[in-house]
């Protein structure tokens, strides 16, 4: 991917200046590509785009209502402050809502790289997303994402929906992004709340039920908000198996509401978002992070009821850190006299403080955009998360007593080691005490040894090899005194790194191995110590890359061979709910490249996604090969594809 908006006049003068240090054929590094086949020497290519992801339950409904946000092309924007468009919720129904959705569409046709794009409401992020290369004959995609937790913002009137896409068109580039960004609404209509209705009411005369209201009661928590409680569990039902609903039987009943009142605390939209962001009107909402001495922070004042507070961080890579899990040590650049800015060794991490001090960070998942490594690798399917970019949870309730005290508190977000550049930012979910105006809290425990991180690098010349091993446990709790009761939070988080890269054949083959384990556990007791609620959340994003350069037979081409595979694995238990999701890529094939641009060449990509939960189940494998879908197979049975 390329990104110019630092030096566009620059990159607008000396276009070729940019090529310079990657024409190096001893060392391949991976990077960023653009597709220059000739339609005439492609056959079968798919033009429709796609990022395989599991179906929103959502989808099997139809929208109440739904709004054209904006209809943008995004043409030469490089530079250029980002679009914006007006917000309201929509008059014919304006909430609340059981779902919201965001629809993106987009098509593109020519020649482009692909260009990294982020969403705002008010400066609150509710989309990064990246874009499909484009073919000569043109290409198009579409993607949903549930945004149903930025709710109570999007309830609000007279908001400015932001966009910031920035691509260059010239006599090369000449692929214009054409954008629809859309918002599906589904509010209850009358149909479906009858029928809730009667399951509520079936519901309710099951005195397991009832017990389970009394608890929510008892731990003080509002009316409104066991009826909630009831009405998620009932919901989950009725999305579950709207065919079967007659057949819902006393047990599925019971099963369904096992789960204890945390998933419903999960999953409930927060009262307010706060944005920890840049000021936007000229280059976004993002913060741009240089490197890793670069710590950008917002000052802010939460409400003092606040009882529950979640920041979301968004975060994506580029320039010379768009590879960074591939990235060798400086020494071994400049040793070689390599002139590649791709250094700094391959640990990264986004970290978080309040007033400069740490209190948790996430090693992000490494997604691959439509033009790196191999570009013919993600047609039509795309890598994983390369359209809906992932964006990673950290539970600050248990700083809560510092940040509810009235006073404004910085939020600061870096990446350590990072070098030029990262897109980060961040939204503050808070949850507020609706009966009080301030909540009384405390921290009780800040547990954060230092990173432990292990390095090894042995070369000589161009060969070698490097590894790290890196870890670190981090512990924190707090108690809260709210109208809902005196609950501690204890949060635990512990991630295992691991990156080795070796250099072979004069610096021609490179294979890039990378695990990364993260187990997430939050605890909600009470002040008497027990266990309310709990939970637990695994990951897992394993990633091996060999890539063999050869020069081409032309002597400014070269030929690249790469094997790539890559996952993301998430195991997560939410009070008696737990769920999995494993999906993984498998690609490999050759190209024929001179400078950046792809002249020729085959990929095959194999992709597989399983998900399963208490109620359901859902697994679909595609296959691609050179451009076009050849197998397509889904199914909701759970009998087949209980692997995971
Ligand atoms: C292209 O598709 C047509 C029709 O599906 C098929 O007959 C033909 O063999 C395909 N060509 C290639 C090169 O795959
Ligand atoms: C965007 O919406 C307009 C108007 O409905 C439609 O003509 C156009 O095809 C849409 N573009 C995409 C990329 O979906
Ligand atoms: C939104 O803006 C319109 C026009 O400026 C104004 O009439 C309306 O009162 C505003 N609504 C809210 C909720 O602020
Ligand atoms: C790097 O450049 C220096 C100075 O030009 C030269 O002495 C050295 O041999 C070069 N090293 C390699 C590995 O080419
Ligand atoms: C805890 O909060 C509640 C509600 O705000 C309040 O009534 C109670 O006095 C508080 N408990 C203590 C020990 O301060
Ligand atoms: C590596 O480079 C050396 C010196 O240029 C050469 O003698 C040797 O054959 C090369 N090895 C390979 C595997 O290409
Ligand atoms: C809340 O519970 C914690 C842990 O049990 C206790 O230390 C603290 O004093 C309690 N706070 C209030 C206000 O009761
Ligand atoms: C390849 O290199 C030779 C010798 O350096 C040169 O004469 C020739 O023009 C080059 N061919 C191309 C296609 O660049
Ligand atoms: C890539 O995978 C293929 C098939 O599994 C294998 O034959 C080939 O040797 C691999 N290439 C590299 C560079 O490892
Ligand atoms: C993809 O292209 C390569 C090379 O042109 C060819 O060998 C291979 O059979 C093609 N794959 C399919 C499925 O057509
Ligand atoms: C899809 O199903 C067919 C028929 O069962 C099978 O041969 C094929 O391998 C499957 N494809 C994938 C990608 O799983």
């Amino acid at each position: 991917m390329y990104y110019f908006s630092h030096l566009p006049s620059l990159v607008f003068l000396l276009p070729f200046f940019l090529y310079i240090h990657h024409v190096s054929l001893s060392s391949p590094l991976p990077d960023a590509f653009f597709k220059s086949i000739p339609s005439s020497l492609r056959q079968n290519v798919s033009d429709y785009y796609f990022e395989l992801v599991k179906p929103l339950p959502s989808d099997r409904l139809d929208p109440s209502c739904s709004l054209l946000l904006l209809q943008q092309d995004f043409g030469n924007t490089i530079g250029s402050p980002p679009v914006s468009a007006p917000y309201s919720p929509p008059s014919d129904c304006p909430g609340p809502w059981t779902y919201v959705v965001l629809e993106f569409r987009a098509s593109c046709q020519g020649e482009q790289y692909d260009r990294i794009a982020g969403l705002w409401l008010d400066g609150v992020e509710i989309l990064r997303t990246s874009t499909a290369e484009p073919t000569d004959s043109g290409i198009f995609w579409q993607f949903r994402k549930d945004v149903t937790r930025y709710s109570s913002l999007l309830l609000q009137s007279n908001l400015t929906l932001t966009v910031m896409l920035e691509n260059v068109v010239n006599d090369v580039f000449t692929g214009v992004y054409h954008v629809n960004v859309s918002m599906l609404y589904y509010a209850e209509n009358t149909g479906v709340a009858e029928r809730k209705l009667n399951r509520k009411v079936e519901f309710l005369k099951d005195t397991t039920n009832v017990n389970r209201i009394n608890k929510a009661g008892k731990l003080g928590f509002a009316d409104e908000f066991a009826v909630a409680v009831v009405q998620n569990f009932v919901e989950r039902l009725g999305f579950q198996s709207e065919d079967k609903l007659g057949l819902i039987s006393k047990e599925t009943v019971y099963r369904s509401n096992r789960g204890d009142i945390s998933e419903v605390v999960y999953e409930k939209p927060a009262d307010l978002i706060i944005p920890i962001c840049e000021d936007g009107d000229e280059d976004g909402f993002w913060f741009r992070i240089q490197s890793g001495l670069d710590v950008h922070s917002k000052g802010i004042q939460i409400p003092r009821n606040t009882r529950r507070a979640v920041l979301e961080i968004y975060v994506s890579f580029h320039g010379n850190d768009e590879f960074w899990y591939s990235n060798p040590p400086d020494s071994y650049l400049k040793l070689n006299n390599l002139t590649s800015g791709r250094g700094n060794g391959a640990f990264r991490q986004v970290f978080v403080t309040i007033d400069g001090v740490f209190v948790g960070s996430e090693v992000p998942f490494p997604v691959i955009f439509t033009g790196g490594i191999n570009p013919l690798f993600w047609e039509p399917v795309v890598a994983i998360g390369a359209f809906d970019l992932p964006s990673y949870d950290l539970d600050l309730t248990p700083f809560l007593g510092l940040l509810s005290d009235g006073n404004i508190h910085y939020i600061g977000l870096g990446v350590t080691d990072s070098i030029s550049f990262w897109l980060v930012d961040a939204n503050l979910h808070l949850w507020l005490d609706s009966c009080s105006s301030a909540v009384q809290a405390k921290s009780v425990l800040y547990q954060t040894p230092a990173l432990s991180i292990e390095r090894e690098s042995k070369f000589k010349q161009l060969d070698g090899s490097f590894e790290i091993e890196a870890k670190r446990k981090t512990e924190f709790a707090g108690w809260v005194n709210s109208t809902a009761g005196n609950f501690t939070t204890r949060v635990s988080q512990e991630f295992k790194f691991k990156n080795s890269i070796k250099f072979k054949r004069n610096g021609t083959y490179k294979e890039t191995k990378q695990n990364i384990k993260v187990k997430t556990e939050v605890r909600v007791e009470s002040d008497t110590g027990d266990l309310i609620t709990r939970a637990i959340i695994k990951k897992k994003y394993p990633l091996n890359i060999i890539t063999s350069t050869l020069p081409g037979s032309d002597n400014d081409t070269y030929l690249t061979t790469t094997n790539l595979s890559h996952a993301l694995y998430e195991k997560s238990t939410r009070g008696d709910f737990s769920s999995s999701v494993s999906n993984t890529q498998v690609s490999g094939g050759w190209m024929v490249v001179k400078d950046h641009s792809v002249l020729s060449g085959t990929a095959n990509t194999h992709q597989r996604l399983n998900y399963k939960d208490e109620f359901t189940c859902y697994s679909r494998a595609v296959a691609a090969s050179n451009g076009t879908l050849l197998e397509d197979n889904s199914t909701s049975a759970c009998a087949s594809s209980s692997s995971s």
